[in-house]
C-alpha cells in the first residue's frame, strides 16, 4: 500500500522510518517532509494546511492511507474533508475527526469534557471578554502560581503561568481584551496550579478498543535542570521510571478508559492517537491537556519501541478490530536528544552544513529542521530544532550515554543541546 504522511518534523521522520519497515507498504509520501524523510519515502512540497492540494497528491499517488502528525490540520478538518469527499471517502485517516480534535483545540471543551465524565484535572473555570471582572474575581480566590490558558491553538505559547496576582489580572485583561492570542484567546481557562512531575502517556484507538502505547517524558525547557523559555522540546525518554503497574493501571482505569469511554457517550468516534499530557501529583495521575496527535519530541523516544509493524497496527484503528492486532513493546529503555539552532526558541541562523552523520554508531537519527541542498550534495540546518539522536540501552543511564556520544560526533555551526536529560529520574 501507499501511505500519505502529513508534517515536516522529527515526528514524521519517525513515523515514516516506521512505517516504511511493513512488509505491507510499497512507497511512502511526505508532505512537505525534511531532509530525513526523503531518506525513507518521497517528500511532496504540500503545505499540511492546504487540504486541495493534498487531494491532488493522494488522486495522483494513488494515496492509500492518510496519517496526519500536527494537530493543525486535524483541528481545521482534514479528516472531515476526507469523508465528505466523493473521491476521498474511502481512503482512511488516521487522525481525529474535527469535533474529536477539539479535545485539543479547544480548552475549554477538553475541560468540561473532563468534568462531565470525571476525568482527574485541575479545578478551572472559563472566561470571556464579558466576564473579566468574573476572572480576576476567580484570580483571587486562588493560590500562586497561576495558570492562564488561551482556549484554542497557539503554537504552544498559550499558557501562562505566573507567581503575582497582579500580573496575572494583566495577563488576563491581555488576551481577553487585546486578544494576545488573537481569536484563541477569546476564551480563557484559569486553573489551579498542580505541583508534580508530568508525563506523556499515548493511545492508539479506532474508538472502541485501544493500545497502550510506550509512555514518556519530554524535556521543554530550552535550559539544563528544566530553565528557560519553553521550546517544542529539548528531547524524550521511555519508559518513564516512576509510572510503574500500579501508577499505569491508575492512569488507564481512572483516564484513558473515561475519555474513550465519554467520546462514545458524546457520539464522537475517535480515530488516531490521543495524547494524555498528564501529571504525577503525589502517586496520583491528573490530565494537564490533550492532544489529537502523537507528541514531538515524545514520537522519537516511543516509535522506536514498538516492535509491531505499526501499518497492521494502523490498519485495525481504520477497520475497527484494533483488538485484534498485537502490539509488541520493546523492553529497553530510549533515550532522544534534540539538537537545536544556537539561539532557538528566540532567533537562530539556518543554512548550516551538517557533518559528521556518517561517523554515527548504535543510534537513530531523526531530522526535523534539516533539508537536502541537492546542488552541494550535502545536509543543511533549516529550523530551530534540528535532529533528535534516538539510543536504546538496558538501563536509562546506558540508553543516555549511547545518545550523547553520538552528538558529540555531529557537527554544525551554532549546535546546542541540554546535557542532563533524565536528572528528575534518577
Ligand atoms: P500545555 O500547553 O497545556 O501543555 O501547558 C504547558 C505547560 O504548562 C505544561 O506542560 C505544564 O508544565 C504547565 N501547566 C499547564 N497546566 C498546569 C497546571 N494546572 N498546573 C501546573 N502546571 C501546568
Ligand atoms: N512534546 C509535547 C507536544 O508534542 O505537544
Amino acid at each position: 500500500m501507499k501511505i500519505l504522511i502529513l508534517g515536516s518534523g522529527g515526528r514524521e521522520h519517525a513515523l515514516s522510518w516506521k512505517l516504511a519497515q511493513s512488509p505491507k507498504v510499497e512507497h511512502i509520501f511526505i508532505a512537505p517532509g525534511n531532509a530525513g524523510t526523503a531518506m525513507v519515502g518521497t517528500n511532496l512540497p504540500i503545505d499540511v494546511n492546504d487540504f486541495e492540494s493534498i487531494k491532488m497528491a493522494v488522486i495522483e499517488k494513488e494515496i492509500d492511507m492518510l496519517v496526519v502528525g500536527p494537530e493543525v490540520p486535524l483541528v481545521e478538518g482534514i479528516h472531515d474533508f476526507f469523508a465528505g469527499d466523493r473521491i476521498l471517502s474511502s481512503i482512511p485517516v488516521i487522525g481525529p475527526k474535527k469535533n474529536a480534535a477539539q479535545l485539543e483545540g479547544s480548552k475549554d471543551f477538553a475541560k468540561a469534557f473532563m468534568m462531565k465524565y470525571q476525568i482527574p484535572t485541575a479545578a478551572y473555570a472559563t472566561f470571556t471578554k464579558d466576564t473579566i471582572e468574573e476572572g480576576k474575581a476567580f484570580l483571587e480566590t486562588l493560590k500562586a502560581p497561576y495558570v492562564l490558558k488561551a482556549d484554542g491553538l497557539a503554537a504552544g505559547k498559550g499558557v501562562v503561568i505566573l507567581d503575582n496576582l497582579d500580573a496575572a489580572k494583566e495577563e488576563l485583561n491581555s488576551m481577553l481584551a487585546e486578544a494576545k492570542f488573537g481569536e484563541a484567546s477569546s476564551k480563557v481557562v484559569i486553573e489551579e496550579f498542580l505541583k508534580g512531575i508530568e508525563l506523556s502517556v499515548f493511545v492508539l484507538t479506532d474508538g472502541k478498543h485501544y493500545k497502550m502505547l510506550p509512555e514518556a517524558k519530554d524535556y521543554k525547557r530550552i535550559g539544563e535542570g528544566d530553565t528557560g523559555p519553553n521550546t517544542g522540546g529539548m528531547g524524550s525518554i521511555s519508559p518513564v521510571t516512576f509510572a510503574n503497574p500500579t501508577f499505569m493501571q491508575k492512569v488507564e482505569n481512572r483516564i484513558v478508559k473515561p475519555t474513550l469511554e465519554g467520546l462514545q457517550k458524546e457520539g464522537i468516534p475517535y480515530q488516531g492517537f490521543l495524547f494524555f499530557g498528564l501529571i504525577n501529583v503525589n502517586g496520583e495521575p491528573y490530565v494537564i491537556e490533550y492532544n489529537c496527535r502523537l507528541g514531538d519530541p515524545e514520537a522519537e523516544s516511543v516509535i522506536p519501541r514498538i516492535k509491531s509493524d505499526l501499518v497492521n497496527l494502523l490498519e485495525g484503528v481504520a477497520e475497527g478490530n484494533l483488538d485484534e492486532k498485537k502490539m509488541e513493546i520493546d523492553d529497553r529503555y530510549a533515550a532522544s536528544v534534540v539538537l537545536v539552532s544556537e539561539g532557538y526558541p528566540g532567533k537562530y541562523e539556518t543554512g548550516k552544513e551538517i557533518k559528521g552523520i556518517g561517523n554515527l554508531n548504535n543510534c537513530i537519527l531523526f531530522y526535523a529542521g534539516a533539508g537536502n541542498d541537492i546542488e552541494k550534495n550535502v545536509i543543511k540546518t533549516s529550523g530551530g530544532r534540528v535532529m533528535a539522536v534516538t539510543s536504546y540501552g538496558n538501563t536509562l543511564n546506558e540508553a543516555l550515554k549511547s545518545a550523547y556520544a553520538n552528538v558529540e560526533n555531529i557537527e554544525f555551526q551554532g549546535k546546542y543541546f541540554r546535557k542532563d536529560l533524565g536528572f528528575d529520574l534518577k
